[in-house]
């Protein structure tokens, strides 16, 4: 029971990573509000997690910052508190730069960039009354390499570390650990779309020679939630299998 007791508020729930880490997350004693804008498959995976602990759906546009205020009072309001942020939700629209729209740029930094803005800038107030707090960002290989086709996603995970890094320096006197993870290649839906070829290409050069799982990456966000970490501030957790040194 390593998260007994604490509140935390994931977004990018429903799906794929951020999903596996409510499983994770509850399974060790936590609280969680599940955050995502698909609201079908949101309250279907809450209802699938009752059994695990204490768990509500909120749908929300993390893009949208009256939105984002309103979910974080009103999960305040319903536990209590609030002790662990995980900023994951996070969308690609992939294209090489000569065909990129300005919409697929904006599209991607709307959500990526400022929905991490917006969810820290409104749980801050909470931690700050507890006098700690844990907040994990959720950064990418691609922003700290750079990558073929993802001009607007590497730009915004890259910006992911700069916030990263910055409130670990503002916040850390007042007891918040802000951390990014930057995963590799991991199995959800967002790597279903990369081309066989790509992804082929992509093992060959893991050196443990397999894509992440969303456990492999949920474990990272755990230790980072949890007291274990408490004297880790404006790290990169690169959980990549070793794609890139
Ligand atoms: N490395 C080097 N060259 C590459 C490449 C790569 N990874 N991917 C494509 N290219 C080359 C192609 O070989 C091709 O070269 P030629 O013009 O010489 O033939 C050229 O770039 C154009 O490629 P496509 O024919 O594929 O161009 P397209 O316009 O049809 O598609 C694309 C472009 C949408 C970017 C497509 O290549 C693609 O989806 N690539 C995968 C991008 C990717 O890796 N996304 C990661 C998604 S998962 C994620 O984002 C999670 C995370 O955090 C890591
Ligand atoms: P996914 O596509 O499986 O799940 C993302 C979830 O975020 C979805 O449920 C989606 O509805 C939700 N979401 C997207 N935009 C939202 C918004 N504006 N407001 C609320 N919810 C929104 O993706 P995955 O793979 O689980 O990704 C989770 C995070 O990990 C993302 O930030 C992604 O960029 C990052 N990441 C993923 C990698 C991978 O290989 N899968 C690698 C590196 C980073």
């Amino acid at each position: 029971m390593r998260l007994a007791g604490k509140v935390a508020i994931i977004t990018g729930a429903a799906n794929g990573i951020g999903l596996e880490a409510a499983r994770v997350f509850l399974r060790e004693g936590a609280k969680v509000a599940l955050v995502d804008y698909d609201a079908i498959v949101g309250e279907q995976r809450a209802a699938e997690l009752q059994a695990e602990g204490e768990v509500a759906f909120f749908q929300v546009n993390v893009a949208n910052q009256a939105q984002v205020t309103g979910m974080v009072s009103m999960v305040k309001e319903r536990f209590e508190k609030i002790d662990i942020l995980i900023n994951n939700a996070g969308i690609t629209r992939d294209n090489m730069l000569l065909k990129m729209s300005s919409d697929e740029f904006q599209q991607v930094m709307d959500i990526n960039v400022n929905g991490v803005f917006n969810c820290t800038q409104a749980v801050v107030p909470y931690m700050l009354e507890n006098g700690k707090g844990k907040i994990i960002n959720t950064s990418s290989v691609s922003g700290v390499y750079g990558n073929v086709g993802q001009t607007n996603y590497a730009a915004s995970k890259a910006a992911v570390v700069g916030m990263t890094k910055s409130w670990a320096k503002e916040f850390g006197r007042k007891g918040i650990n802000v951390n990014a993870v930057a995963p590799g290649f991991v199995e959800t839906n967002m790597v279903a779309t990369v081309p066989e070829k790509v992804i082929q290409g992509l093992v060959q050069v893991i050196p443990l020679q397999r894509l992440g799982k969303p456990s492999d990456i949920a474990n990272a966000y755990l230790y980072l939630a949890s007291d274990e970490s408490d004297y880790v501030n404006g790290t990169v957790l690169h959980v990549d299998g070793g794609i890139m040194m």
